[in-house]
């Protein structure tokens, strides 16, 4: 009885110990975020490489565990991402939403908020929209988006289509360019949002552009 006892006791201070040590140094390993991140960037890029003889590698549980590190990991930077275009101006605008398999660049001029949905190849809006680059929330909207979808922040569906027929050119990303391979290349995301720009000038929106963003669906 009392060696039982005892026994509880080393295992509750261990418990203890063990959750108090995990508390403890994840801060420690969360604060070194810029050599995580290159170290992690790098060993992705390489397993993402060695694709198949990792995978032939790895037992059922081993390559489970590491779909659900991925699984988590990707949720949390996606919902980061989602949220960079949000405090832009004007406020009484509600965030649009970002179509899935698609994106949205959005820019403030004059005080009017432009967002132009944007679908991966591969994928088409659910309505003709070839005239209709982007959409538009102002005081002249009632700080609205003025879409297609009646009364809510959804702009535009991109849903799998073999063809691309429903929008402007300009309206898909290329082939082997989808919105997050866009994003991920500061060259490739600032000609997307200049070429938006452009468009908004060929419609005589000519002031400053503000606020301007891609974000990925
Ligand atoms: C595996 O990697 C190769 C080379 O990087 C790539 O071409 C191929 O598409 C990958 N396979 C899968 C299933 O992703
Ligand atoms: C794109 O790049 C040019 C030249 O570096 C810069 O002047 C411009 O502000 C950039 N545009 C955006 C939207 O970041």
């Amino acid at each position: 009885m009392a060696l039982k006892g005892t026994l509880i006791w080393i295992c509750s201070l261990a418990v203890l110990s063990f959750s108090a040590a995990q508390d403890e140094t994840l801060p420690q390993i969360c604060s070194s975020q810029t050599q995580l991140f290159e170290r992690l960037s790098a060993d992705l890029k390489v397993a993402a490489q060695c694709n198949k003889s990792l995978s032939s590698a790895l037992d059922a549980q081993q390559s489970s565990e590491l779909l659900l590190s991925m699984r988590s990991l990707t949720d949390c930077l996606h919902k980061h991402q989602l949220k960079e275009c949000q405090g832009a101006k004007p406020n009484e605008c509600p965030e649009a939403e970002v179509p899935t398999n698609g994106g949205l660049a959005c820019v403030t001029v004059d005080d009017k908020r432009y967002c132009k949905p944007v679908c991966n190849h591969g994928y088409d809006f659910g309505f003709i929209r070839r005239s209709r680059l982007f959409d538009e929330c102002s005081k002249q909207t009632k700080y609205k988006w003025d879409t297609q979808y009646v009364g809510g922040n959804k702009l535009a569906v991109c849903s799998e289509a073999s063809d691309q027929i429903a929008g402007a050119k300009s309206a898909y990303f290329p082939r082997d360019q989808d919105c997050l391979v866009t994003k991920s290349s500061s060259q490739l995301q600032n000609s997307t949002i200049e070429g938006f720009i452009t468009e908004l000038r060929n419609q005589g929106i000519l002031g400053e552009p503000q606020y301007a963003c891609l974000v990925c669906g």
